[in-house]
């Protein structure tokens, strides 16, 4: 059996995923679950976009053990030199170099020959040998790269002694036959590649990110890059947990496997969209909430009758329990925090009460508290963000004959309370209006959408919205047995998100990563 390495990259290409900008914080918290999951390599950022990219490649180095710690460079000194300082205290280091090879790239954006690519890489490769003694390289964009010409960069590569080399099909353009003939021709002629790995880096803008990831296994590729949920740039990149779980499902076809934790899948997902505020789609592959949901009769018999009729994966595979069901209004506070431990969440003794008192509230309202339930509470109580706004209060007065007022109460970082109204087109638009006026913050909202936590109509619901002020995106998730409340909520979450992304603009991070 082989062992295919997984190099994660959702601190560095799933965080240029449009309105995602994760903190130093969740990054370190992102990065510690992904070494529970096992990953082999964890990139955790562009250390020379700006101070606060390079202090978070370093808290990320700093609190990892037992997996690769990965910054990205481009080819050019100033970077390596970044990337040295912030991967200083990992504990196996390693850099990823970068430069364009194809002929868009090379006409368009660098402006350089053929030859003046190779000097170039050459020359930083050399330069990163002095510090590093892990390097990847990738000539980005190689999928459109002329077949000759790649193999002639991956050869200058190998001789210059990097340990990995990596073949982005940055647009993802590829079709499965395409990508993994590159791997086979690449390891057929190119001299001494028996000495390095090589890697496969998919982008999913035609929907073919995984099965080109698989295709460049099947051809040679010993590590494969990519993102928890496959977010990424534009359509995102090869989703981790699909490729995890098509060669644990498939072993028989593709004689391979990794070392990941599989049981961890599930929550490693979950973190990640709680953190970057993007919700998982109901039927995504492997960790949608519909993956292992079955809902025409004809299935549910089959299942009921003989499991593997319908189902290739169980749930629990991926770390999904049986019962759903848990507690009520009568259930303890120790049972409570038992159930959190079990679910993965040993919280500290004020977190812990914040969170039993809203579930507390919830078991009020609601009869059954589900799993589900809880997870959906204490997430969103888990936020890194300094609370700059606190909801305390809203009204709502609606009629389907009148104009709707909201109210809303708002206590400020300062202690403050700001009490305002306002009338909108809607019960939402009067409350996103009344804590506008509150906030005094003038924003956009660019998307919002609702789902229910559970079934039944006492149902959690949870709200997620995107915010834009002046260029930078922010998202917002609130949740409550009230669809207006998890309205409310999820703004105000949404901006103070977006006042802890102005501080860090402010103290010099760039709002998106700039790759030229
Ligand atoms: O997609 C891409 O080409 C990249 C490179 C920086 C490896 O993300
Ligand atoms: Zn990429």
């Amino acid at each position: 059996m082989r062992k295919i390495y997984l190099f994660d990259t959702t601190l560095r290409d799933g965080e240029q995923s449009p309105g995602v900008n994760l903190n130093t914080q969740e990054k370190v918290e992102i990065a510690l679950q992904l070494e529970k999951l096992a990953m082999d390599r964890i990139e955790a950022g562009f250390p020379a976009a700006s101070p606060g990219d390079l202090a978070a490649v370093d808290a990320v180095a700093r609190a990892v053990k037992n997996a690769t710690i990965v910054g990205l460079a481009r080819s050019r000194e100033q970077d390596i030199d970044a990337a040295r300082e912030a991967l200083k205290n990992a504990q196996d280091p390693c850099l990823h170099l970068f430069l364009a090879t194809s002929p868009i790239h090379r006409k368009h954006k660098l402006r350089m020959e053929k030859e003046q690519v190779l000097e170039t890489a050459e020359a930083a490769i050399r330069y990163a040998k002095k510090y590093f003694s892990k390097i990847e390289f990738s000539p980005e964009d190689g999928g459109r790269t002329e077949l000759d010409f790649l193999c002639q960069v991956v050869e200058m590569a190998v001789k210059n002694g990097v340990s990995v080399v990596n073949i982005p099909d940055t647009v993802g353009y590829l079709t499965p036959y395409e990508y993994g003939n590159i791997f086979k021709t690449v390891k057929e002629t190119v001299p001494g590649i028996e000495k390095i790995q090589l890697s496969a880096h998919c982008h999913d803008d035609l929907g073919m990110a995984t099965a080109n990831a698989l295709a460049a296994i099947l051809n040679g590729a010993d590590q494969v890059e990519g993102t928890i949920n496959g977010i990424g740039e534009r359509a995102g990149n090869t989703a981790l947990e699909e490729v995890a779980m098509a060669l644990a499902t498939r072993q028989d076809f593709y004689q391979a496997n990794t070392g990941l934790v599989l049981t961890e899948i599930a929550r490693t997902s979950r973190l990640v969209s709680r953190l970057t505020g993007m919700p998982v789609p109901g039927n995504k592959a492997i960790v949608g909430a519909n993956a292992f949901a079955h809902e025409s009769g004809i299935h549910q018999d089959g299942v009921l009758k003989e499991k593997t009729t319908y189902e290739i994966i169980s749930p629990q595979t991926i770390g999904l329990k049986d019962s759903k069901l848990v507690m009520g209004k009568h259930s303890g506070r120790h049972a409570f925090r038992e159930k959190l431990i079990d679910l993965g969440y040993d919280l500290g003794e004020e977190q812990l009460n914040i969170a039993f008192a809203k579930f507390k509230e919830l078991a009020d309202k609601k009869k059954e508290v589900s799993e589900e339930d809880i997870l959906a509470l204490i997430e969103e109580k888990l936020t890194s963000v300094t609370e700059a706004f606190v909801l305390e209060e809203i009204q709502v007065s609606y009629g389907n004959h009148s104009v709707p007022v909201a109210a809303v109460r708002i206590r400020t970082e300062e202690g403050d309370v700001v009490v305002e109204t306002a009338s909108g087109n809607g019960s939402v638009d009067s409350i996103y209006k009344a804590i506008d006026k509150a906030t005094r913050e003038e924003v956009q909202l660019t998307d919002y959408s609702i789902k229910a936590v559970t079934d039944g109509k006492d149902a959690l619901g949870e709200v997620h919205v995107v915010l834009v002020q002046n260029g930078i995106s922010v998202q917002g998730r609130g949740v409550s047995t009230d669809i207006l409340e998890a309205s409310a909520r999820a703004y105000v979450d949404a901006i103070n998100r977006l006042l802890d992304r102005r501080k860090t603009v402010g103290e010099g991070r760039t709002d998106k990563i700039q790759l030229i």
